[in-house]
């Protein structure tokens, strides 16, 4: 780790990344350095890359529940904010390996907790998940729809959101919850973008078809009640996303009000729709081949943005669907030219 070019130098205070070298993460860092913001980034490389983060950024490769070397890497760039993507996301290994889940999101999240309360750090910001939701009753969802997970991942979202609210209570932590909806799209100017490994998300998979590294897509159900019979989300650019964890930062700083925030844009598209404006913007057929229902696949996830909007000023500015299968397709092809190279 390199402090030499950073700008602590100048005693500014930091806000600490955790998971900063993940998908989201990784364009929060960018984002945060783009408003003159110094980021210091703490991640395990679980999932992430180390790559993802500039080699002038503070980097820290540990769990964020290692109590000891968080706190003294917070203490080291005297860290102010902390933004919390750190996690495992995969809802169907969450299922599978929940121990994985309740150690990796809830345990660590209550370490880090700990570590940034004993710190006295003021502000606080968590990737949440619509996944908090369950099974909608209705569409667009809004935050004070009922909070019933169906699966360890969302269970274990909501826990730390309930230890936020009460940490707040208590303690005086401000924190947001964003609870983000289906994060999409790359800056691929900065060379950053979605690598997952093994992929789950439906825009990186149908590119991976238009560059030849699959066959088809596998449409998990066509006979939803949409309109095309098709699962319909809520796509939201991960840059607009980037802002967002900026805009509740500021919101928290200036003495706003803590609380839970979704994160989408109210439009929902079906995975036809998707795979239409793959096709326009590749200019590939992409094959697709149909299977079953996924078990807790709800058909409809769309947000209810408004309070981001009204709370903290946020609106997503990137995030029509053309434009995100765009900017992801630069990222994709980039990658696709320097496998083939
Ligand atoms: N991608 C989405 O559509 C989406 C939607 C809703 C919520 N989220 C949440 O957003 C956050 C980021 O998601 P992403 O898609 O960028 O995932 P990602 O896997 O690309 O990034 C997660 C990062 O956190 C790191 N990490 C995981 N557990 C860690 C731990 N215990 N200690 C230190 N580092 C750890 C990983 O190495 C990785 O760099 C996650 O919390 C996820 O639950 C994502």
């Amino acid at each position: 780790m390199s402090d030499r070019n950073h700008p602590m130098a100048d005693g500014a205070a930091s806000v600490l990344v955790a998971g900063g070298a993940g998908y989201i993460g990784s364009h929060v860092v960018h984002r945060l350095r783009a408003a003159g913001r110094c980021p210091v980034v703490v991640d395990s490389l679980v999932t992430g890359h180390r790559d993802a983060v500039p080699a002038a950024v503070p980097f820290l490769e540990a769990d964020v529940g290692d109590r000891s070397r968080v706190a003294e890497f917070i203490a080291r760039h005297r860290v102010r904010a902390v933004v919390h993507l750190a996690a495992l996301s995969r809802v169907g290994e969450s299922v599978e390996a929940p121990r994985r889940y309740y150690q990796g999101n809830l345990v660590a999240s209550l370490a880090l907790l700990e570590t940034v309360l004993d710190a006295g750090v003021p502000a606080f910001v968590f990737s949440s998940t619509a996944a908090v939701y369950g099974s909608p009753e209705g569409t667009p969802i809004p935050e004070s729809h009922p909070t019933r997970p169906i699966n360890p991942y969302g269970e274990t979202k909501l826990a730390i959101e309930r230890a936020l609210e009460a940490y707040h209570l208590a303690y005086g932590l401000r924190y947001a919850a964003l609870r983000y909806f289906n994060a999409a799209g790359a800056e691929a100017s900065a060379g950053l973008g979605e690598r997952h490994e093994p992929e789950t998300h439906l825009i990186p998979l149908v590119l991976d078809v238009a560059l030849g590294l699959r066959p088809a897509v596998t449409i998990h159900g066509a006979d939803y009640d949409t309109p095309d019979g098709t699962c319909v989300r809520d796509y939201i650019h991960v840059c607009d996303l980037a802002d967002a964890h900026l805009a509740a930062l500021v919101h928290l700083e200036s003495g706003g009000g803590s609380g839970a925030f979704n994160l989408g844009t109210g439009r929902g598209y079906s995975v036809q729709e998707v795979v239409e404006a793959a096709r326009r913007v590749t200019g590939h057929p992409i094959p697709v081949s149909h299977g079953p229902r996924r078990a807790g696949d709800p058909s409809t996830l769309v947000a209810s943005p408004g309070l981001a909007g009204e709370r903290l000023g946020f609106y997503a500015r990137r995030s029509g669907l053309d434009v995100i299968v765009r900017d992801a397709w630069a990222f994709h092809r980039a990658r696709g030219e320097r496998y083939a190279g």
